[in-house]
């Protein structure tokens, strides 16, 4: 047929771009439907408790609403799988800020109104939610999330430490994070002659789908998930969340649709956040930095419902090569809410204590920390001795570092000032495992010489409907402008979420497949025409990934490598991120205009982190003192200033018929490490547990 059309890696900008800043995208809350209802949660006040009573009178009294659901009366669920979305069951409170109550009203302020006057009567049970390396409660989860071994060691890592010349043993903490899409978790449910038809802000609307028929005992076809538009997510709408079958709930109650919107503080305990950490890191290396000995043992926690047992730790199995080796994960479960995906969950706190060490090792041993990495570079995986596909860490610090400037510098700590300022700058390394996940896509030429394609897709403010329309160009060897894209519905098909760095990787793939059948099918046509009614295929990429898996003897991976300028206020001890740059090596690029976004984007959440993050947990009320974003402060505008990323070309063919690894969350791996390590450049103050406030500096 036709050449290639070249659409992938040329800049575009977004498609919906313009529905968006005009306000005609329709998000989760913003449809319109007929005789809505809207309903409110009513949160407990109490950590751990037995409910007693729930007083509905006053509330139900309330003009305007209509119904009032807790555990006595609401509709039955009939799957247990997800405890956190076992909702309204039991009169069991697990955490603070759990939902005990439902408030369904005419308008919405009828039911926030309402939702203040229910009264719950608690009988409270004492209760722990401090993570603490002590905890008496620290056990070996059987597996870490994504399936990874909870504990490896290869050789003899006691005598291997022992036995080095230049030794770091110190340990590092990272507080609770929450997530903070612009789009709070919502979502708007209809039942419709047994159908269940919900519009939801999520990051994959086939495992919402999923969720809801078991919940509600239903048939899979007969629920339907909508995310046209989502703004964010960060990791937490990676699962169904309270909303959708909140809503459901309360749709099926008063036999009506019924819309439910958390607001900013109700995020912070019922969407998941990212679990503190306490790292013990320990580096042994010969004079010259090279390593021979790497432990890194990780604690975090978990809530009583459940166990999320982060893989903190699994960083640095595959990063940095040491003959003696090992890595291990605890876990605690607390009286808190269930802890969650957050931007690379895992590699982003375990990347932290990891590339803050390897700093401290630089400067004990005299060695340059770019040329430290370089020297402890691995050819295949330290731990499992497979090859790489690709592994280009080295030539992304090489190229970093010719850009941002690093040879001029200085490695003296504390001695460089510009007025009231110490100036400084660090380094760390990046990476991110290269995924991809089982998804369906169909692919369809209509007479008229247009395409459709359509695959269940999620864009969470990515531009991953962009991707895909430059991809399926591509793939079918015609213009752009000739093909639209449909995503965002789980009735066009299972599809993997938006999470993993997985997206484009696992939805092309599948466009990709069911474009070139479609070209296949076109070519068999008599004189190449399209049939009056068009022509449709629908491609399955399950056996391929299978596939992959058996004959792959490759471990994959993004790499990349950050760069940070500081400075610190002499009297004030405030820090500036002054410059940041990041250089990756992820595969082919799809769009460059977005994966630009996706990667500052990480790496100012990293700054975020280093600088500004810290959920604070009151053990009195086991809740969030800071809920809202005027107390849990993060990195706006003005915090910054210069920041730029690049990527290296790089040609995997390894990963999926794309080459591309995956580029929303290796962003924020590591980069709060750079800023860290800058901060000690600057000031001769090692911070090990995150943010780096002035107070800390002083
Ligand atoms: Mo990302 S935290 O895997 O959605």
């Amino acid at each position: 047929m036709t050449a290639p059309a070249g659409a992938v890696g040329t800049p575009r900008v977004r498609l919906e771009g313009r529905e968006k800043v005009t306000g005609t995208a329709r998000y989760a809350v913003e449809y319109p439907v007929d005789r809505v209802a809207y309903a409110w949660p009513v949160q407990s006040t109490v950590v751990r408790a037995q409910i007693n009573r729930v007083d509905a009178d006053t509330a139900l009294a309330t003009a305007g609403v209509l119904s009032v659901l807790w555990y006595d009366n609401a509709p039955r669920l009939h799957d247990e799988t997800d405890p956190d979305l076992f909702l309204l069951q039991r009169p069991e409170v697990r955490f603070r800020g759990q939902v005990v109550a439902l408030v369904v009203a005419e308008t919405l302020e009828a039911a926030r109104e309402a939702a203040g006057l229910v009264r719950v009567d608690y009988d409270t049970l004492p209760h722990s939610t401090v993570l603490t390396e002590r905890h008496p409660g620290l056990y070996k989860p059987e597996k870490v999330n994504a399936g990874y071994p909870t504990d490896t060691a290869i050789g003899d890592f006691d005598a291997g430490f022992e036995a080095a010349e230049v030794r770091v043993d110190h340990v590092y903490r990272t507080p609770a994070y929450h997530n903070n899409p612009m789009e709070p978790h919502a979502a708007t449910a209809h039942w419709l002659d047994g159908r269940l038809l919900a519009y939801d802000s999520n990051q994959g609307s086939s495992r919402v789908a999923q969720a809801l028929a078991k919940l509600f005992s239903l048939s899979p076809g007969a629920v339907r998930v909508i995310a046209e538009h989502v703004g964010g997510g960060f990791g937490s709408k990676g699962n169904p969340r309270c909303p959708v079958v909140l809503a459901a709930m309360a749709a099926r109650q008063v036999d009506r649709p019924v819309r439910l919107a958390l607001t900013r503080q109700h995020l912070f305990s019922l969407v998941g956040y990212r679990t503190p950490t306490i790292q013990r890191v320990r580096l042994g290396a010969d004079a010259d930095g090279r390593l021979a000995a790497f432990a890194h043992d990780a604690i975090s926690q978990s809530s009583t419902m459940t166990e999320f047992a982060e893989q903190t730790a699994t960083y640095g199995r595959g990063m940095y090569a040491a003959p003696h080796r090992r890595t291990t994960h605890r876990l605690a479960r607390l009286d808190v809410p269930t802890p969650f995906w957050m931007r690379a969950p895992g590699e982003c706190p375990g990347s932290f204590a990891l590339e803050s060490a390897l700093d401290e090792l630089a400067i004990a041993c005299g060695v340059d920390p770019v040329e430290l990495r370089i020297r402890n570079e691995a050819t295949t995986d330290p731990e499992e001795g497979r090859p790489y596909s690709t592994r280009n860490l080295v030539a992304c610090l090489r190229e970093g570092a010719r850009r941002f400037g690093w040879s001029e510098r200085d490695p003296a700590v504390g001695l460089h000032r510009q007025g009231r300022w110490l100036v400084g700058t660090g380094v760390a390394g990046a990476s991110y495992p290269a995924r991809a996940g089982a998804s369906t896509a169909t692919a369809q030429a209509n007479p008229d010489g247009s395409y459709d394609v359509a695959v269940n897709a999620t864009d969470i403010g990515t531009g991953a409907r962009t991707a895909l329309w430059q991809i399926a160009a591509d793939a079918l060897g015609v213009a752009p402008d000739r093909v639209r894209i449909r995503i965002g519905d789980s009735d066009l098909g299972m599809a993997y979420v938006a999470g993993g760095s997985m997206g484009t990787s696992s939805w092309g793939w599948a466009v990709v497949k069911a474009c070139g059948q479609l070209r296949d099918r076109l070519r068999a046509q008599p004189d190449g025409r399209v049939p009056d009614g068009g022509l449709r295929v629908r491609a399955d990429t399950t056996d391929d990934l299978a596939a992959q898996a058996e004959r792959a003897p490759y471990n994959r991976y993004a790499f990349g490598a950050h760069f940070a300028e500081v400075r610190v206020n002499v009297d004030s001890g405030e820090v500036r991120v002054g410059r940041m740059l990041g250089v990756y090596a992820v595969g082919r690029v799809v769009n460059p205009t977005t994966a630009r976004a996706q990667f500052i984007g990480g790496m100012t959440m990293g700054i975020s982190m280093a600088l500004h993050e810290e959920g604070l947990l009151d053990s009195r009320f086991g809740d969030w003192v800071n809920h809202d974003l005027a107390t849990y402060h993060i990195a706006a505008n003005a915090d910054i200033e210069s920041i730029d990323a690049h990527w290296i070309d790089e040609d995997d063919p390894h990963l999926n018929p794309l080459g591309v690894k995956g580029i929303g969350e290796i962003g924020i791996v590591g980069s709060a490490a750079a800023v860290a390590n800058a901060v000690h450049h600057a000031t001769g103050v090692r911070v090990r547990e995150l943010p780096v406030r002035l107070e800390k500096l002083l």
